[in-house]
């Protein structure tokens, strides 16, 4: 049995101050919740946010980190940097990471190495976009994305992939229960062919994309979907938290 996984993806929202408030009203809200519970903050509210969820089974996560260990690398954050304060997650290869900041499949995978080399759980993100889907291509771009993406990689035990439709992102759209369930059923088959059916039953794949309170529940019932990264919806408490309880 795979343990749901539901992650905040906050982006680049709220001060560290407005970081504290959010978590203050969260922490009790998900006090019983059952599925693993995580908030990927931005890199400047991290110190504040892990003396917050203090006490709490709120796990920290960062949204992204460098490839390498140190040095010339302007605006970077290194893992060593994030382990300091206590983050456990990090999202790799967000589709605004590759859209808006040249984010490749091989640089995901530098970042990935990097990451389980230094014991950070990556959320490695793939997703097709509208054009791509429209053209038929989204097996073909998922297959590049996951064999390019986990190249050499062979432990999958800490990895969550989050399958984020790139056309469903902030956009009100969801794709259907049944089509995001077929989608990560064939990013399962695939990492079955590649990696064998112990990892491909192990591994947890998110749904990601307008997830929300009222599309929750039905995701989440689906057999291959294993949990949500969550964008707007995450930076209200009360939306967090109902997705967090989608079975109460
Ligand atoms: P929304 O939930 O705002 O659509 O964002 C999804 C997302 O990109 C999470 O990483």
């Amino acid at each position: 049995m795979r343990k749901p996984i539901i992650a905040g993806n906050w982006k680049m929202n709220k001060t560290a101050a407005e970081a504290e408030a959010l978590i203050a009203e969260l922490k009790p809200l998900v006090a019983k919740s059952k599925p693993d519970v995580v908030i990927c903050v931005p890199y400047t509210d991290l110190w504040a946010a892990k003396a917050a969820i203090a006490g709490s089974k709120i796990r920290l996560g960062a949204e992204n980190v460098a490839w390498a260990d140190s040095g010339a690398f302007t605006g970077e954050i290194s893992a060593a940097m994030l382990k300091e304060i206590g983050v456990e997650y990090v999202i790799i290869g967000h589709s605004e990471r590759r859209t808006y900041f040249g984010e490749t499949d091989e640089t995901v995978n530098k970042r990935l190495k990097q990451a389980l080399a230094n014991g950070l759980k990556p959320i490695v993100c793939v997703g097709e976009t509208l054009v791509e889907r429209e053209k038929n291509k989204t097996k073909r771009i998922l297959k590049k994305q996951v064999l390019d993406g986990f190249k050499d990689v062979t432990d999958f035990s800490d990895i969550v992939i989050a399958y984020e439709p790139v056309w469903a992102i902030g956009t009100g759209k969801t794709a259907t229960a049944e089509d995001a369930n077929k989608t990560i059923g064939y990013i399962r088959s695939l990492v079955k062919k590649t990696w064998g059916a112990e990892v491909a039953k192990s591994l947890r794949i998110q749904y990601g994309g307008s997830m929300k309170p009222s599309n929750a529940k039905e995701l989440m019932a689906m057999k291959n979907i294993d949990g949500g990264l969550i964008g707007g919806a995450a930076l209200k408490a009360q939306d967090f938290a109902a997705i967090v309880n989608y079975k109460d």
